[in-house]
């Protein structure tokens, strides 16, 4: 087996899965706003810091997607946190798109940025330590959107990515996120949600991805925020298997699922009924930001005396999610840590 399909397998190994923490300086800002943290430097280290010296992570998480300012930066004993986080047997990533901007004629979408020189940046975050890449795409539903234009630009970029990283040896996340925002049914969700992931390995087919070196990054098929019916659990579970089942090649090792602004508990439900329904050719984990890091955010407060507290919380989520990728979390657990 070649070394990037190794670490594709070893992304979504049984009962584990990937700590999102690539959030850029302005994302990050919006989290630190949150809980009155100021955005400097030394505070998105202290953060990160806190993340990665958490006791266990390793137990439950295989690999965390760093941003590139985190790849360069280093724990307060002066390690690397590249090197932190391969000490403890998690593989370090790399966010390698330059982020979605306003596409052009298609108003209301998003194009994802980042292509130019993307093979010399790559080459440069192997000697860092990395050893996959994350890019994410995203689809807006809205009245008379997505555009076919939107979804195939999307579609190519991914592809054109994902082929430049597994030639420089990174084996890339494809994400191609379809939000939550707006009023929209889950079946117009589901249909677009199943439209766009036919786009997307139709690209990397042309574009002569290998889908064993590749872990997938979808989002799961859910009714708008603002929809009047909300999905139950199990009819999301449902409808995201039925539309993966129909477009990913059984040859991806591994679907490592984001949570989209879902809260915490519902995206662990909702790994876990897939994981209960069983029978998917892939693995079906987790590469959750928010609902993984929420908990331990709102602890933390930007105060070295409460480092503890949020490492806890963050353990806690990541236990969880980490159960509910072999299908076996119960909503109990929760109450007992609590
Ligand atoms: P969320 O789980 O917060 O959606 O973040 C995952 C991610 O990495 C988005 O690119």
């Amino acid at each position: 087996m070649s070394e990037l399909a190794k670490t594709a397998q070893a992304m979504v190994a049984p009962g584990k899965g990937i700590l999102a923490a690539d959030e850029s300086t302005g994302t990050i800002e919006r989290r630190f706003k949150s809980i009155g943290v100021e955005n400097t430097e030394e505070n998105r280290r202290a953060y990160r810091d806190l993340l990665f010296t958490a006791q266990g992570l390793a137990e439950h998480i295989s690999g965390v997607i760093l941003y590139d300012e985190t790849l360069r930066q280093r724990c307060a004993d002066g390690t690397p946190f590249a090197e932190l986080l391969a000490k403890q047997g998690v593989i370090p990533g790399i966010k390698v798109d330059t982020g979605a901007k306003d596409m052009a004629l298609c108003p209301g979408e998003t194009v994802t940025e980042g292509l130019d020189g993307l093979a010399r940046r790559c080459a440069e975050y192997v000697k860092l330590g990395a050893r996959f890449a994350k890019w994410r795409a995203v689809i807006t539903i809205g009245r008379d959107i997505p555009s076919p234009a939107c979804i195939a630009a999307n579609a190519h970029a991914l592809a054109r990515y994902a082929a430049v990283c597994q030639a420089a040896g990174l084996a890339p996340i494809v994400e191609p996120e379809v939000l939550m925002d707006g009023d929209h049914s889950v079946e117009r969700c589901e249909e677009v949600t199943e439209w766009t992931l036919r786009e997307v390995f139709a690209a990397l087919a042309s574009q002569r991805v290998v889908p064993e070196e590749m872990v997938l990054k979808p989002s799961m098929v859910v009714s708008g925020k603002d929809c009047a019916r909300q999905a139950s659990v199990e009819e999301v579970a449902r409808r995201t298997l039925k539309i993966l089942r129909r477009t990913v090649p059984a040859a991806v090792p591994g679907l490592a699922f984001l949570s989209g602004g879902q809260s915490d508990e519902r995206a662990t439900e909702h790994l876990d009924a897939m994981n209960r329904i069983g029978g998917a050719p892939w693995k079906l984990s987790f590469s959750y930001g928010r609902a993984l890091q929420q908990p331990s955010l709102k602890a933390w407060r930007g105060s070295a005396a409460n480092v503890a507290a949020a490492q806890a919380a963050l353990i806690h989520r990541a236990r969880m999610n980490g159960l509910a990728a072999t299908g076996q979390y119960r909503s109990e657990l929760e109450k007992k840590a609590a």
